[in-house]
């Protein structure tokens, strides 16, 4: 057992660690725990014989030894500089460029008794093996370009140069300027197609199939189980219309459309693999779903598929090879549907469940796994890839963006949020289900209003059984007008979209209230869309605690201003801080701190990032 109190090293596997601005460390020679002094003896010697076996000169010995006895001696040196390298002075703002330069490797070396930079340029290995070493090395930093950062296979089968997607938001919201802007800056985006119907949908694949003819963008599957019709004839279209890459959202179970859509076409190549010509990304944050998206799609679903005709016997023998989706996103604490799941948590579980089930399939290519709901700085983006995250996804802070299909009320009010100005609110698409959406409570009532309709909802069984007081203030604050009226139009809107559900709530007048109350919901998110001033205090608006952590770093900023924010500036800016924050973890790594002031990364102006990340 170490004793973390006597500072010892262990030689096979040095340690090191800070006490009281001293350095200690640990060092095993030959099993046995040695002192700090002793190390430093050691040190000594074995500078003294390593560098005479290299035949270097007595100026390289005593640097070596000096570097031994400095203060900060955070173990053996890595190699050794000739005397005239370029050293640039570790605490000064001009020398650390080097470090936020992504692709520019360094060395941090000891010289003067201080730290110092060698920026690394090709001639370092002759200047090792020079006589004239005599500046230690201690660590070395290599490039790390952002586009190392997550799964590289990720980039390559979506055709990106970036880890990072934007995920879709209904209604539009993530619009076809958003997804068009993202592909521009060599990301992945969807379009937001949940709320919308086929015509509407129909008229986004046609707007980006002739804007984004050799980029990559995807379209948004979101699970509806009280319109069963939809989700199929959704799925329906994105075959017709050859839509390759589906993110899915809130689906509790595989359905026989989701199948459809991921085995439609499935062959094998000339070399003998399976291939799959439509990709699902899986959104998800229970381990129940994701055990079913990581596994083969079922085999009844298949079967079905085979009798219908619409899979050969061959080809239903190759889905047992594939996994449902390819690309899972553990979705922690996000705006929208969430179960309001820690990322630091959730991440690991979803990975080890993928572990468990690529060692069950032993799939080609094991299902890749990303972090969503959170994201929305430098250092949240570089915790998720360090976690092992293969991509990220952000949400929240695009719909903040100039090209997200919402009005500029709810742009300002998201420039305003913070970190606890959001809440969860029953959604409306699932509203009979309990299940609650997150949004922004800041500046509007909507939560505490969804709220107590689903109260009245679970305590009664028909609008007539609610108090005669709760119905009026109900007509006066939400509906604005009688529960007759509100009928009416509620009737109104499910004649065109599925006139079955009218039928349902004539039937069952629990139903009815529902309906009801889903309009109010509903309505409330086009309010909010649409800018209405009137119904400001009804703004519902789907937001994650990501937004207030956004606003907090760009404050001050130019991005901290609503017109400035553009969807491809931020994520660059975010995958650039998050590779520079990487860096700079590694140079801790090294057991050497870092200046605050250096790691306070502030956004970029996008042809400066762009000129970083370059
Ligand atoms: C306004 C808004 C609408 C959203 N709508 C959908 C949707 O229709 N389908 C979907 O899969 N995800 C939807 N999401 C979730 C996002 O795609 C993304 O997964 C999530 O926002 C990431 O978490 P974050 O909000 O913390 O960034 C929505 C999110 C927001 C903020």
């Amino acid at each position: 057992m170490i004793n973390m109190q006597r500072p010892t090293y262990f030689i096979s596997q040095p340690m090191l660690y800070r006490n009281n601005r001293n350095w200690y460390g640990y060092k095993k020679i030959g099993g046995k725990v040695v002192s700090k002094k002793s190390l430093r003896t050691t040190l000594k010697q074995e500078a003294e014989s390593w560098l005479s076996r290299m035949k270097v000169s007595r100026q390289t010995i005593e640097a070596s030894k000096s570097f031994a006895d400095s203060e900060f001696l955070p173990g053996p040196a890595i190699g050794w500089l000739h005397k005239d390298a370029k050293v640039l002075p570790y605490d000064k703002p001009e020398s650390w460029e080097a470090i936020k330069n992504l692709n520019c490797p360094v060395h941090i070396v000891f010289k003067n008794n201080g730290l110092g930079l060698v920026v690394i340029n090709g001639e370092i290995p002759e200047a090792m093996l020079s006589t004239d070493s005599t500046i230690p090395i201690i660590g070395s930093l290599a490039a790390l370009p952002a586009a190392n950062l997550g799964d590289r296979s990720f980039c390559d089968d979506h055709g990106i140069d970036y880890a990072y997607y934007t995920g879709a938001m209904a209604n539009g919201i993530a619009s076809v300027e958003m997804v068009e802007a993202v592909a521009e800056g060599g990301l992945l985006g969807f379009f937001g197609s949940g709320g919308l119907g086929l015509a509407e949908i129909e008229k986004a694949i046609d707007a980006l199939t002739e804007r984004c003819p050799d980029k990559p963008f995807g379209f948004n599957l979101i699970h509806s189980p009280n319109e069963p019709k939809l989700e199929a004839d959704t799925v329906q279209l994105y075959l017709d219309r050859n839509i390759r890459l589906v993110e899915t959202a809130a689906f509790l179970d595989v359905t026989l459309p989701l199948v459809r859509y991921r085995v439609s076409g499935i062959s094998r190549d000339d070399g003998g693999q399976v291939v799959t010509p439509n990709h699902i990304i899986a959104k998800l944050s229970r381990e129940e779903v994701a055990a079913k998206f990581l596994s083969p799609p079922p085999k009844h679903f298949i079967d079905e598929l085979v009798t219908s005709g619409e899979l050969s016997r061959e080809q239903a023998g190759l889905c047992s090879l594939i996994p449902l989706a390819q690309d899972i996103v553990a979705e922690a604490d996000s705006g929208g549907h969430t179960d309001n799941r820690p990322a630091l948590t959730l991440f690991p579980t979803i990975l080890a469940l993928r572990d468990k089930k690529q060692a069950e399939f032993n799939f080609s290519q094991p299902p890749r796994i990303g972090l969503g709901g959170g994201i929305s700085t430098p250092w949240s983006a570089a915790a998720a890839y360090a976690m092992g995250a293969a991509f990220i996804v952000t949400g929240s802070i695009n719909q903040a963006c100039v090209e997200s299909e919402t009005s500029d009320n709810v742009r300002a009010m998201l420039a305003e949020t913070r970190q606890a100005d959001v809440a969860m609110a029953p959604a409306a698409d699932m509203f009979e289900m309990g299940v609650n959406v997150q949004v922004l409570k800041r500046g509007t009532m909507f939560s505490m209003r969804a709220a107590k309709l689903y109260e009245l909802y679970r305590n009664y069984s028909a609008i007539e059984e609610i108090p005669l007081v709760e119905r009026k203030k109900i007509e006066k604050s939400m509906l604005r007008c009688s529960f007759e009226e509100s009928w009416r139009k509620t009737k109104s809107f499910w004649r065109h979209r599925d006139p079955e559900e009218i039928e349902r709530a004539l039937n069952n007048p629990k139903h009815k209230m529902a309906l009801i109350f889903r309009s109010y919901l509903g309505r409330a998110a086009v309010w909010a869309q649409n800018g209405d001033l009137s119904r400001k205090i009804d703004y519902q608006i789907f937001c994650g605690p990501s937004m207030g952590a956004f606003n907090e770093w760009v404050k001050d900023s130019f991005l901290a201003t609503p017109e400035n924010r553009k969807v491809a500036t931020i994520a660059l800016n975010i995958l650039y801080g998050a590779a520079f924050l990487r860096r700079c973890n590694y140079i801790q790594n090294m057991g050497i701190s870092l200046p605050e002031n250096l790691k306070r990364i502030k956004p970029l102006k996008l042809r400066q990032v762009l000129e970083y990340l370059k």
